[in-house]
């Protein structure tokens, strides 16, 4: 089947400041996308922007699929005054997505900022497997998602930079206090997250301080999306790897997080 679609917007919607919910209507059936896969998306209808922009599924809602997206430049600026019925070409879904979860996983989700975009799919999925979610953002309004996870019955520790929602501080750390709190116990736990570059470095270096293991989903700048420009490389102890191909997801005691890296991944907004 072709990864390559059209899609009719059926809603675009304005969640908070220059965030938006857009849901999807594929105009012929499409492959079977799942958490961590990423669809490439066609912004306007011209030339300009000439490339697609990756986002990542965030929810399939019967035939259609939403996507949680920010504000960040010329593309999505276009992409939030899309309106119901336009059509929009699609390359997807990309990407290897996140791996499974074993039955005897404890499954520790953690989300920063807009990471809840995918990280939310798969607490979708893993519902049954009871996760646990550490989420962040900077400040309560950045905050999405909370009643939809409520829903799914998912137990939520929310943090914010700036204390104005849940317990104040960086949600790594917070994580850490948790950690900390079960180290004699954390023997089956297997962390999933996104976030942006500098979240998932300390995540890193605290998976491996308390020797877990665990995937990330790495939101690297990317040109061709499809593996032939090499613009979305990553260092990795198995060389370098196409995020766009090879990932978005990666073990992450396998990323080299040495000088340079994580320049290129997804920063929050100022
Ligand atoms: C696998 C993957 C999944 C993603 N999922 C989501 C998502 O679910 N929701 C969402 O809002 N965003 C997501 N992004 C980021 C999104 O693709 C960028 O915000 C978008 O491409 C910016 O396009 P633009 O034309 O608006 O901005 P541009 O004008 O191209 O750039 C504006 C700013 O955004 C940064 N930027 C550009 N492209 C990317 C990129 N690919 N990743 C990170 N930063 C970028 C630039 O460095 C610059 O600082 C994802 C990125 C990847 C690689
Ligand atoms: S974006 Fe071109 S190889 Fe990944």
């Amino acid at each position: 089947m072709s990864r390559l679609f059209k899609a009719a917007v059926a809603e675009n919607r304005q969640i908070i400041a220059d965030h938006f919910l857009l849901t999807l209507h594929p105009l012929t059936k499409i492959v079977e996308p799942g958490p961590g896969n990423f669809f490439m998306l066609s912004t306007d209808s011209g030339l300009d922007p000439l490339l697609k922009r990756p986002f990542s599924l965030h929810r399939r809602v019967g035939g259609d699929f939403q996507i949680l997206y920010r504000i960040a430049g010329k593309g999505t600026g276009i992409l939030s005054k899309r309106k119901k019925g336009d059509v929009l070409d699609i390359v997807g879904p990309m990407g290897n997505g996140f791996p499974p979860a074993r039955s005897r996983d404890k499954i520790i989700l953690i989300a920063g900022g807009l990471g809840i975009a995918p990280i939310f799919a798969l607490a979708e999925k893993l519902k049954k497997n009871k996760p646990m979610l550490f989420y962040g953002a900077k400040t309560g309004e950045e905050m999405l998602c909370l009643s939809e996870l409520k829903e799914l019955g998912i137990e939520t520790v929310i943090s914010t930079d700036d204390g104005t929602s849940g317990i104040k501080g960086f949600v790594t750390d917070i994580l850490k206090g948790f950690l900390s709190r079960h180290a004699s116990r954390i023997t089956h736990h297997v962390l999933y997250a996104c976030g942006p570059g500098p979240m998932l470095m300390a995540l890193s270096a605290l998976a491996n301080k308390f020797s877990v293991k665990g995937h990330i989903a790495l939101e690297q700048n990317m040109a061709c999306g499809i593996g032939t420009c090499l613009g979305c490389v990553v260092n990795t102890k198995e060389g370098y790897k196409r995020v766009c191909k090879e990932g978005p997801v990666f073990p992450m005691e396998k990323i080299i997080w040495g000088e340079g890296m994580g320049e290129n991944l997804r920063k929050e907004s100022n």
